[in-house]
């Protein structure tokens, strides 16, 4: 039975054993779910009255460290797990979730952490995070953007052509509210990411399916779709495609570009998604950049609770740009901003990139263990696109793995309007935490294809 020392201490007896159980509380040597001596004994041990051990036991609870259980005593509380639960999402996916697209958590933890305890003593800094600012920002928090793309895209970017955003889908929310008005047409893959179908038929935009094949968009379909029906944007996922994870090919993009401005359409050239070192290109906006909008985001590649994004665009559309910023949300959080910037300087979102290039190496190797990816157009990213043998089709197979406890995306989620969905299921190799998760999970995969070929 513990029984603390209270000889010595200052203050009245019942302060000191409270003080003494505490500090036992905090550095573990009462753990949590352990019961306190009872009052009694205590008393008898301490030589202190059984009402001096009653309020030292009310004030531990006052404090938050521990919690009487009717008829049974006083037991320490396991303040982890009732963090843990605060922290719990309201709405939860119960199996194995190879759907969702997330980084791995790696070391970012650590960096968030150094990162607030370096703000927790910059009184500039803080006091600039909490104040209001207009849609283009802090100077530094600029600069510091700029240079980082100028690098990474290998030319020369203008800081004027920079605007932070909460995040990608932030990105093109405000892009087509500032670029077209209800009714106008957007073209797009016919499959692509499910949210910006869903953007656009929630702001009442037409989308317009472009047709695709191993290569990615078929340029002679999208002139066919710009003379039809003189759209105002084309929305691409060229540098690794959502959902099939294909690159689209030089002699394309060239293509693209070039009917785009023939026509005088406007490129978003959406490069959220993870593309690992290896595999980054010279972005369309690095080619064509009066005529495109580039999204980039850092949910993909450090945390996707960021939610920090940014646009790079147009000079001569930059005004309408920061109206239709303001119009979403006033500016974006200095604070978020402010993180990135440091991760930015300090090299913590490089070594961040590199973990994840290797976890997906060994994740993707685990895949090729189990199938077999044919399309050699594709770009091993955070998602594989698994074509599916007769008679199955994307629905019913993700229903019959779901029943299994494997949550997948089909390929109907991805469909634009009328355009056909292949057989075919979206797997995240990056939704489960672990890699054997992974492995249970497309080994339950591989089992349901060969039962119901
Ligand atoms: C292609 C694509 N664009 C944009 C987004 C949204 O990015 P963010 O989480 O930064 O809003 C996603 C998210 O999965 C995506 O796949």
């Amino acid at each position: 039975m513990f029984i603390p020392d209270i000889s010595g201490r200052p203050g009245p007896k019942f302060q000191a054993l409270a003080d003494a159980l505490a500090e036992a509380i905090e550095s573990n040597e009462l753990k949590a779910n352990s019961k306190l001596p009872p009052q009694r004994i205590l008393s008898y041990r301490l030589g202190v009255t059984v009402s001096t051990i009653t309020r030292a036991y009310q004030e531990l609870e006052r404090r938050g460290l521990t919690e009487p259980k009717v008829g049974s005593g006083t037991y320490v509380k396991d303040r982890e797990a009732e963090q843990q639960s605060f922290y719990n999402p309201i709405t939860t996916r119960s199996g194995i979730d190879l759907a969702v697209c997330r980084p791995l958590l790696l070391s970012q933890q650590h960096h968030l952490s150094t990162a607030l305890q370096e703000l927790s003593l910059e009184p500039v800094a803080q006091k600039a995070v909490l104040d209001y600012y207009s849609a283009d920002g802090l100077q530094g928090h600029n600069q510091i953007l700029q240079q980082w793309l100028s690098k990474k895209m290998r030319s020369e970017i203008d800081n004027r052509r920079l605007l932070w955003t909460y995040g990608g889908q932030h990105s093109l929310t405000t892009i087509v509210q500032a670029l077209t008005r209800p009714s106008d047409t957007i073209l797009v893959e016919g499959l692509t990411y499910a949210e910006f179908i869903r953007t656009c038929q929630h702001s009442e935009r037409k989308l317009v399916p472009v047709r695709m094949d191993d290569q990615g968009i078929d340029p002679d379909d999208l002139e066919l779709h710009c003379k039809r029906h003189k759209p105002r944007l084309l929305y691409l996922t060229p540098a690794i495609q959502n959902p099939t994870g294909i690159q689209l090919n030089d002699s394309r993009r060239l293509k693209v570009i070039e009917i785009c401005r023939r026509y005088k359409i406007m490129i978003i050239e959406d490069d959220v998604l993870y593309c690992p070192p290896e595999n980054r290109i010279t972005p369309i906006v690095a080619i064509a950049p009066d005529i495109t909008f580039y999204v980039g985001s850092f949910s993909k590649y450090f945390a996707g609770g960021l939610r920090v994004g940014y646009i790079v665009m147009p000079l001569h559309l930059k005004n309408t740009m920061e109206k239709a910023l303001r119009a979403s949300c006033m500016n974006i959080s200095p604070l978020m901003t402010d993180l990135v910037c440091r991760w930015l300087r300090n090299g913590a979102m490089e070594a961040v990139d590199n973990e994840i290039a290797m976890e997906l190496k060994a994740r993707h190797r685990l895949f090729n263990q189990y199938f077999h990816q044919p399309n050699p157009a594709t770009v091993p990213g955070f998602n594989c696109w698994l074509k599916l043998p007769e008679p199955l089709t994307g629905y019913s197979f993700s229903k019959q793995l779901s029943d299994k406890g494997v949550v997948v995306r089909e390929a109907e989620m991805f469909t634009v309007g009328r355009y056909p969905a292949p057989a075919a299921i979206r797997i995240s190799l990056t939704g489960p935490s672990s890699r054997n998760e992974l492995k249970t999970g497309l080994e339950i995969i591989k089992n349901e294809i060969q039962r119901s070929s």
